[in-house]
């Protein structure tokens, strides 16, 4: 944490702000692409004032910083060159005026009221604004397994869960409609989750493709267990069909069939089952 020069620009910030000890690491990780660069990033949640100081020291004179904050004492911060609006950031009307004034946002950081319905909002209205390439990074996401947050059932992490199946809704095989139009990837760290929006990567339908060159007709060996399973259940067709003839063996042989071929799934269920306590 001490060797990240975001640390170092928190703590030379000369006004107040708390962070997690682990958050360092992650800004490090996100953002240094974005030192001394051109960039607008916006910060939801500004309370004392100290991380848009933090900001401006970490990303340099190139970038614009802009807080948004419920609380109109955080309007103090603009005569220090801070772009600062006051609104709600679950509120589709608040944002028209920030979508209208900045046509490219890179970052957005929600560092504000951490609610479920706050948290999604702000990625609903947000997402289809910001810059392809640029990034929504949700803080305190930890707060999806607290309470006074929000209805558990609609956490903003059941939420991200949901966005994880439209990307994968994407492939056609699957034939289900992804709605979704913006995210390319999500990221998930301890208490963050980042979107990361390309409209370029995800405009075209996903298809198979080969380049078509030299194969030696390898075969998959994903399919190697149902072969032999199969193979012992034609063996047993070939060898002992005249018992089919016995309702009760009929029967019984069917329901082999069956666990043989589920068998596999069984075997990894109970071999995996910890890993989902
Ligand atoms: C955790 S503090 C921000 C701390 C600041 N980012 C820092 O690191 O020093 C949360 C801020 O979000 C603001 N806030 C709460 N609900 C909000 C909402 N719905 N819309 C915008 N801001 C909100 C609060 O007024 C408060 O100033």
């Amino acid at each position: 944490m001490n060797n990240t020069k975001i640390y170092q620009s928190f703590n030379s910030s000369p006004f107040k702000s708390i962070k997690h000890s682990s958050y360092f690491a992650v800004y490090e990780k996100l953002f240094e692409k974005y030192q001394n660069k051109p960039l607008t990033f916006i910060e939801i949640g500004v309370l004392n004032g100290g991380s848009l100081f933090m900001w401006r020291d970490y990303f340099g004179k190139k970038a614009q910083i802009i807080g948004i904050d419920l609380n109109p004492e955080a309007l103090r911060w603009k005569e220090h060159g801070f772009d600062i609006f006051i609104g709600d950031q679950a509120d589709p009307e608040f944002w028209q005026q920030i979508i209208k004034k900045y046509a490219h946002i890179d970052v957005v950081l929600d560092d504000g009221g951490h609610t479920y319905e706050q948290q999604i909002m702000t990625t609903e209205l947000l997402k289809p604004h910001i810059k392809n390439g640029g990034l929504i990074v949700i803080e305190d996401t930890h707060t999806s397994y607290q309470n006074g947050f929000g209805f558990k059932y609609v956490s903003f992490l059941k939420y991200v869960h949901k966005k994880m199946d439209q990307l994968h809704y994407r492939l056609k095989s699957l034939h289900k409609d992804s709605t979704e139009k913006d995210i390319w990837n999500i990221q998930c760290f301890e208490s963050f989750v980042i979107f990361e929006i390309d409209r370029e990567k995800i405009k075209h339908q996903t298809i198979e493709v080969s380049n078509q060159n030299e194969t030696s007709q390898a075969y998959d060996f994903r399919y190697t267990q149902n072969k032999l399973t199969e193979s012992y259940i034609n063996f047993a067709k070939k060898y002992f069909k005249f018992l089919e003839r016995v309702n009760l063996i009929r029967n019984l042989g069917r329901g082999i069939k069956y666990a043989l071929l589920i068998w596999p799934n069984i075997k990894s269920y109970f071999k995996t089952r910890k890993y989902f306590k």
